[in-house]
């Protein structure tokens, strides 16, 4: 069962930014960010969405959340637990961010405080959520940074944020993301900044809570890798757009959009495989080519690519989930084989 379903999520940008070129045509007209974006995320999952930077992944998680940058604007469906999140009130929506549904930020410095104790910081989100007593919340936040594996976690919490390193910060961020148990984590890049062992040890801990608390995640990242060995499912993402999703082994298998070949190249999915560059550049929302957007920077395009926006359909089902790609060039599938410009 879905905890998560997004339908024709859009998110469009209301005015055309002042400086520089025009984008999108005159000012004041709407830029579309992301678009038409429909997934689900199942109970007790992870699901990976992968994808260069800027094609919207970041706008996706912020709109799930209501927390849009100032002049975005997100329209669709995005049902939680059968409650449109986009038609929800702001007082109520207070009572699921943080509790039902909260984010680990890919910065923690951005998102700690740097004047207040890491304690009281955990604990200020299990007393705004929670009916528990000062001194049980206390109790918690120490708990929580024991069960993450940091030190002496009854003397950190008296400290600050810039007394601790960038991975315990990391990881105090965590604990307050899973202080009251969500039922849907948003990892948005959460391990660029750490070392490989702390790594491994934040994503254990995420497989932990999927298991043992059946929590979701939507796991984003750059590291193909990572969602290789940590989601169920997979949605990769191109200038606002899905292009293909599947079940995470059928999807390293058997890729089915140029632009998901290009980003495995030739090397298997470990830990550590970055996305691999492909030629040229994500276009800007304002600047997208017409029909597919990827058309431009494919290997495998044709005349007919360029007339009209493919559909994102079923190509095929192994079982494990569907497996949907935008491409009009499924049936031949020239990536296969290698052949390029056929
Ligand atoms: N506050 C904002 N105002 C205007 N445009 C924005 C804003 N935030 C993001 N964008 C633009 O929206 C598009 C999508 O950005 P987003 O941050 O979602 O990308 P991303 O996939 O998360 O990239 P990354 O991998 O670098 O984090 C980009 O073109 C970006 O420049
Ligand atoms: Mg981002």
């Amino acid at each position: 069962m879905s905890l998560l379903s997004m339908r024709d999520l859009s998110i469009n940008l209301a005015r055309a930014p002042s400086s520089g070129k025009s984008p999108g045509g005159s000012a004041g007209s709407s830029i579309n960010m992301v678009n038409s974006l429909t997934l689900d995320i199942p109970e007790g999952s992870v699901f990976g969405l992968a994808g260069e930077s800027g094609c919207g992944k970041s706008l996706t998680a912020l709109s799930i959340l209501g927390i849009l940058p100032r002049g975005m604007h997100a329209t669709g469906e995005v049902t939680f637990k059968g409650r449109d999140l986009l038609k929800m009130d702001e007082k109520t929506f207070r009572s699921v961010r943080g509790h039902e549904i909260s984010m680990v930020f890919q910065e923690p410095m951005t998102s700690l405080n740097p004047v207040l104790k890491v304690g009281y910081q955990i604990e200020e989100v299990i007393n705004t959520h929670l009916a528990v007593s000062k001194k049980e919340a206390a109790h918690m936040a120490v708990s929580l940074l024991r069960e993450l594996n940091i030190p002496s976690p009854e003397q950190r919490v008296r400290e600050y944020p810039h007394q601790l390193s960038g991975g315990m910060r990391q990881r105090v961020m965590m604990a307050m993301a899973i202080a009251c148990s969500p039922s849907l984590l948003i990892a948005d890049e959460p391990t660029t900044a750490l070392d490989v062992t702390i790594e491994a040890q934040l994503l254990r801990m995420i497989r932990r809570l999927r298991d043992d608390k059946g929590m979701s995640v939507l796991l984003i990242t750059h590291d193909l890798g990572i969602i290789a060995e940590n989601a169920e499912t997979v949605a990769i993402m191109y200038a606002g757009r899905l292009v293909e999703q599947a079940p995470v082994a059928e999807l390293f298998r058997a890729p089915m959009h140029p632009y998901t070949v290009g980003l495995l190249g030739s090397v298997p999915a470990q830990r550590g495989t970055k996305l691999k560059p492909v030629r040229g550049m994500v276009p800007k929302p304002w600047e997208l080519p017409a029909g597919c957007t990827f058309s431009d920077r494919c290997d495998f395009a044709q005349e007919a690519c360029s007339a009209a926006e493919p559909e994102f359909m079923e190509v095929g089902d192994s079982g494990a989930g569907r497996h949907r790609s935008r491409c009009i060039r499924t049936d031949d599938a020239p990536w296969r084989n290698g052949n390029n410009k056929s």
